[in-house]
């Protein structure tokens, strides 16, 4: 992706397309597949993108074996002997990554990681995985990265997470693992539950009872095969595309759609009742996480909605382009209860309220959201990346609903997710996005 990119306004999007296999999946099968007691596992249509790549240099350092086989397929040895001495780990732009490897080491004897991580993850709070894996007995130093990590003998605890976060409840629940007794992570408002779904169709036993996930220590698996599906948050934004486009229809092949993923296709449904824009076919599992094909065709109206309470983490990575198509929505669109959005890649809140009002939206920043009053003409304005992936694909679909051309800055920050993305803008729209640089 270039680091310049012009967009011009679309008339529709239309076509079929398997979107960018799940980021959070793919995390999590190249740290399981290290994790395992024996063998290698294959891990088929892994997500390329630098976050990613990011996880799989860290296991490599680690001691894993990474055999590359092609675009579409990673091979990852189980770790007999885990590094012997000191390593630095760069985790990159990805707070996954930094978050789940801090609760995998924590429990490793022997290992002694320093965990650092790009100008944006620096300042990213770490203190919400240190916190919990100190009581569990951890080695933690750094509330921000560098993160220090010297492995050690843990102690099950019993946690009631403050905040909803799937980053949080893996890192503990894989400590969980490592230590002696029962783990129990409780949280506010169910996260994603890929952890612990994963887990379990690997013969993990793991307990789920209202918003608490509880593991035993010392429970292990074998090498798998894993077919990564495809990512919901990515096929987001051809989903408002679609949306806000008259005479669009989009047809997405093996997009996961795992339950606690789902916020945006539950959010439509409120939208628009019996007069779905969505139809879902063929449905299949892999590792316990459903898949299917999703079609999704512009509707007659577009009504404002509201987003709050537990459906937020159910749709948390797709507020900066819900936020847009919010500025095409009929009434006063409110976001609330968000406020994790502070400590994403950027202060998504800040950014996207500064870009859609440069763009000429109504829309007003929050502490916990946004308020959009819509609908509105976008006009096309210079905006900013400022290297968070999410925010730039979102502008991406902003121009494409603009009068004139739109321009963002740092625009190879989408990379990070979405390594298609404009080859999949081309196809959809039939209009190229020009890149510079
Ligand atoms: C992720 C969890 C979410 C999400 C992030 C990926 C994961 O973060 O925003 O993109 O893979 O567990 P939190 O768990 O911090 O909410």
């Amino acid at each position: 992706m270039s680091r310049r990119l012009s967009v011009r306004p679309c008339s529709s999007f239309r076509g079929t397309i398997r979107p960018p296999s799940d980021k959070s999946l793919t995390h999590r099968a190249y740290m399981f597949a290290a994790l395992a007691r024996q063998g290698i596992s294959i891990v088929k249509h892994p997500l390329t993108g630098e976050d990613c790549e990011s996880t799989l240099g860290c296991l490599e350092a680690l001691g894993a074996s990474i055999q590359r086989i092609s675009e579409t397929e990673v091979r990852i040895g189980a770790v007999n002997d885990w590094v012997g001495h000191p390593v630095t780990l760069d985790c990159g732009n990805s707070g996954t990554t930094m978050r789940l490897l801090c609760g995998i080491l924590a429990g490793r004897d022997g290992v002694e990681a320093t965990l650092v991580g790009d100008a944006s993850l620096a300042k990213r709070p770490m203190g919400r995985v240190a916190e919990p894996l100190r009581r569990m007995g951890a080695e933690i130093e750094g509330e921000t990265a560098p993160i220090r990590i010297r492995g050690s003998r843990l102690e099950a605890i019993d946690y009631q997470s403050p905040v909803a976060s799937a980053q949080v409840k893996s890192a503990i629940l894989l400590a969980g693992l490592r230590a002696s007794g029962q783990t129990t992570v409780t949280e506010p408002f169910p996260s994603r539950d890929h952890t612990e779904r994963m887990l379990t169709a690997l013969g993990v036993q793991i307990d789920c009872v209202g918003n608490s996930a509880s593991v035993q220590g010392g429970q292990e698996w074998d090498a798998f095969e894993f077919d990564v599906p495809g990512d919901i948050s990515s096929a987001a934004f051809w989903m408002v595309a679609a949306l806000a486009h008259e005479g669009s229809e989009v047809v997405f092949e093996g997009l996961g759609v795992n339950p606690s993923r789902t916020g945006i296709l539950d959010l439509l449904g409120a939208m628009f009742g019996n007069e779905s824009p969505i139809d879902i076919t063929g449905e299949t599992e892999e590792l316990g996480e459903p898949v299917c094909r999703l079609k999704i065709q512009s509707p007659g109206r577009l009504p404002a909605f509201t987003i709050q309470g537990d459906l937020v983490p159910r749709l948390i990575d797709e507020i900066p382009v819900l936020a847009v198509l919010a500025t095409q929505c009929d009434g006063t669109t409110v976001i609330r209860d968000a406020q994790e959005l502070r400590v994403k890649e950027t202060d998504r809140i800040a950014v996207v309220t500064q870009y859609l009002s440069a763009m000429g939206a109504d829309i007003e920043a929050m502490p916990d959201g946004m308020v959009v009053r819509g609908p509105t003409q976008l006009q096309g304005a210079e905006v900013d990346s400022a290297g968070d992936h999410r925010i730039g694909m979102a502008f991406a679909i902003a121009g494409s609903l603009a009068h004139g051309e739109t321009v963002i800055e740092n625009a190879h920050a989408i990379d990070t997710s979405y390594p298609g993305f404009a080859r999949h803008f081309e196809q959809l729209s039939g209009i190229v996005l020009e890149g510079q640089g």
